[in-house]
């Protein structure tokens, strides 16, 4: 049964059980047939295929809600300088699809009045296929998990307190209009509107290629001419393959639609790995090394390592994985080791398809900074695609560990 229900969750969804683990599905079934209180696994198939509600609830149950406010920052700055340029008589038309429990769309908002943007100047519509998660958004209570990073001077500007944490001001709460949606049944959850922004990051990672295409082409068409298409660090491969042309703003992961090139879709190859998953650098700071026996900490001045690894970086996001892998490797070379030029290194073997050698560099990554969230993160998805649960469940159960730790 829980083949059935995965392919079900394929069809409606797009999710691809593989990306989330074996056992999320069975246990979320598990979960869901005892609150229905039905014990037997045809009686619960044969609810779930009669019932909407039976199927909302399960999607609930399977959909991973991870988000925080100003996830990957340069998005918002990217966001907000293609927003000035096209400035006009109309409002900007800005879409967070997903947009989970809301952190994404009001994170928008506030980067806007940041930007001198009035109210009436744009709107945002925000849209999730889990009715939990839209319910959550509407409530807008925030606890700490909401808010990581040291960029954290927008709540003190944007928040109250209230009941059992923090809400956004009423000025950024109207800016958003919320809604239960489908990425994969565009005009029946968007209308006719097309976007001049459309945020739609960390949930192509969950499909599988050919659901990657499908996704790809209603994302272009809820978008305005010339608009600008935001995406997740492991999906920024994905626009340039249907004709989206790089933004080129060093981790924003953003690109816009093109009317001049050819725009069809590629022709799907279950076989090929989506390239290459972005490199997350901490520009002003790059984590520093845990001198390993026998190797010299680095020297060099701070910002001079920091510009070798944005070059790095750069290069990456280029698409040029092999030159990244040798200025890497360069890196490695003048400044010593370190968990970012590690995790950098695994990085772009992985979207070479040097499954092995990726493992390898993360887990030197993961020596130097045991609690390196990205780096576990690539490895427990390397280690998944690769079979082996056992070892990517043990990386989850050190990154949650490590969550609860740092309290985010
Ligand atoms: C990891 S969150 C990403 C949230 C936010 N965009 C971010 O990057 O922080 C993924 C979200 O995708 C939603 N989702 C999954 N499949 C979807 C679909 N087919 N259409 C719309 N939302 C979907 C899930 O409910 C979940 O809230």
């Amino acid at each position: 049964m829980t083949f059935a229900v995965e392919k079900l969750l394929t069809e409606t969804i797009g999710l691809d059980s593989a990306s989330i683990g074996p056992t999320v599905v069975r246990q979320a079934v598990k979960e869901r047939m005892a609150a229905c209180r039905i014990t037997d696994t045809q009686a619960y198939w044969e609810h779930l295929t009669g019932s909407a509600q039976e199927l909302q609830e399960l999607i609930d149950a399977v959909v991973i809600p991870e988000t925080w406010f100003f996830r990957d920052r340069e998005a918002f700055t990217m966001l907000v300088r293609h927003a000035r340029s096209s400035k006009r008589a109309q409002p900007i038309r800005v879409l967070s699809l997903p947009c989970s429990t809301g952190e994404e769309a009001y994170s928008v908002a506030m980067a806007m009045f940041d930007a001198g943007f009035a109210a009436h100047e744009f709107n945002i519509d925000a849209v999730d296929v889990s009715s939990r998660n839209v319910a959550m958004a509407e409530r807008a209570v925030y606890r700490r998990n909401s808010f990581r990073g040291s960029y954290l001077e927008f709540k003190d500007r944007y928040f109250e307190a209230t009941g059992g944490g923090l809400r956004p001001n009423a000025a950024v709460l109207k800016q958003v209009r919320f809604r239960v949606g489908n990425l994969f049944d565009p005009r029946a959850s968007f209308g006719q509107e097309l976007y001049d922004i459309l945020l739609c990051r960390n949930l192509l990672i969950y499909f599988n290629r050919e659901l990657q295409d499908r996704a790809m082409i209603c994302l272009k068409d809820l978008l305005a001419k010339d608009g600008l298409l935001l995406v997740g660090p492991a999906e920024a491969a994905l626009p340039r393959l249907h004709g989206f042309i790089s933004a080129e703003w060093p981790l924003a992961f953003a690109f816009l639609k093109s009317e001049r090139v050819n725009t069809a879709a590629p022709r799907v190859s279950a076989g090929i790995p989506v390239r290459p998953p972005i490199p997350k650098v901490n520009r002003s700071k790059p984590a520093l090394p845990r001198p390993a026996i026998g190797v010299q900490a680095p020297t060099k001045p701070l910002d001079q390592v920091s510009e070798s690894l944005i070059a790095v970086e750069r290069i990456a996001n280029a698409g040029r994985v092999k030159e990244a892998q040798e200025v890497a490797l360069a890196h490695l070379k003048t400044f010593g080791p370190s968990a970012e030029i590690f995790y950098l290194l695994g990085l772009v073997q992985d979207a070479d398809g040097a499954a092995p050698e990726a493992a390898q560099s993360y887990r030197k990554a993961l020596y130097l900074a045991p609690n390196h969230r990205e780096a576990l993160v690539h490895l427990a998805l390397l280690l998944r695609k690769q079979g082996d649960h056992s070892g990517a469940e043990a990386l989850a159960g050190r990154l949650d560990r490590a969550q609860k730790r740092s309290g985010t």
